[in-house]
């Protein structure tokens, strides 16, 4: 029997990718978004679809009755806002940005996980953002800093039961999400390439999956720098 994986945020970006890669490569793919006419588009390519809101709890309960086991589990769906107007802080921004993107996570792990049999793996897209604080994202990062423990977490607890938890914490990648940037995006990626890196990383069972490599190392050197140094080097950034 093939292998299966369910690959949340799938309707678009990266998670389209993944979904259209696995199904090539002769996966059984669920493909889960909300969007019901780019749903149907994977559809006809014989991909099941599932089309629920992760905010939802009783959706994501009602999507988990659909499935008889999997081997992959990619909690990918995510949504991003910038705080512009600080220091008038967004507070309803914020809680949606942290409502998608974490609080949502949950409800797909709860309903989910017990999806995921021995041997199986959790994988939840994070963020580069991580490394370095950057301006305008308080609500962004902070969703995916969460993230970041969640799965650190996870793994020490998913271990017993022959889980392995990857956490993938991608650079730029030319998707809808990233349209909308308004600055120069440094060693953008294609869906594409993003999508195979992540799966490669998958494949091999990495812990910790992140790309472009020069991007990445550009992030963690200057997230390690003095806090007042980067106070100043990241004036006019945003
Ligand atoms: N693009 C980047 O540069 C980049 C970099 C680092 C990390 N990431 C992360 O990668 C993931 C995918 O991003 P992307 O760039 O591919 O974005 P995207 O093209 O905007 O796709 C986002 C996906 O998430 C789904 N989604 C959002 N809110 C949802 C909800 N409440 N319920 C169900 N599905 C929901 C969307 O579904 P519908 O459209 O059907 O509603 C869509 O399929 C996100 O977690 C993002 O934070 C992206």
């Amino acid at each position: 029997m093939s292998k299966g994986v369910l690959i949340t945020g799938a309707s678009s970006g990266l998670g389209r990718q993944l979904a259209l890669d696995y199904h090539a490569d002769g996966w059984r793919v669920w493909a889960c978004g909300r969007d019901e006419g780019r749903l149907a588009e994977l559809a006809v390519l014989g991909i099941q679809t599932l089309c629920f809101d992760t905010r939802d709890p009783a959706a994501c309960q009602g999507a988990a009755r659909q499935l008889d086991g999997l081997d992959l589990l990619i909690l990918n769906a995510g949504s991003c806002e910038y705080l512009d107007e600080l220091p008038r802080f967004d507070g309803a921004l914020f809680a949606r940005v942290i409502e998608t993107n974490l609080v949502a996570t949950g409800h797909c792990l709860a309903a989910l996980l017990p999806q995921l049999g021995k041997g199986g793996r959790l994988a939840i897209v994070s963020s580069s953002v991580t490394w370095l604080p950057l301006p305008r994202a308080e609500a962004y990062g902070a969703s995916k800093a969460a993230l970041d423990y969640l799965a650190a977490s996870l793994r020490l607890d998913l271990k017993a039961s022959g889980i392995g938890v990857s956490l993938i914490r991608p650079g730029f990648i030319d998707t809808p999400l990233t349209a909308r940037n308004r600055f120069t995006m440094p060693c953008l990626m294609t869906v594409a390439q993003a999508a195979s890196a992540t799966r490669r990383g998958l494949a091999r069972g990495l812990h910790n999956i992140h790309y472009p490599n020069g991007f990445i190392c550009m992030l963690r050197l200057l997230g390690a720098l003095p806090t007042g140094l980067w106070l100043r080097l990241s004036k006019g950034l945003g």
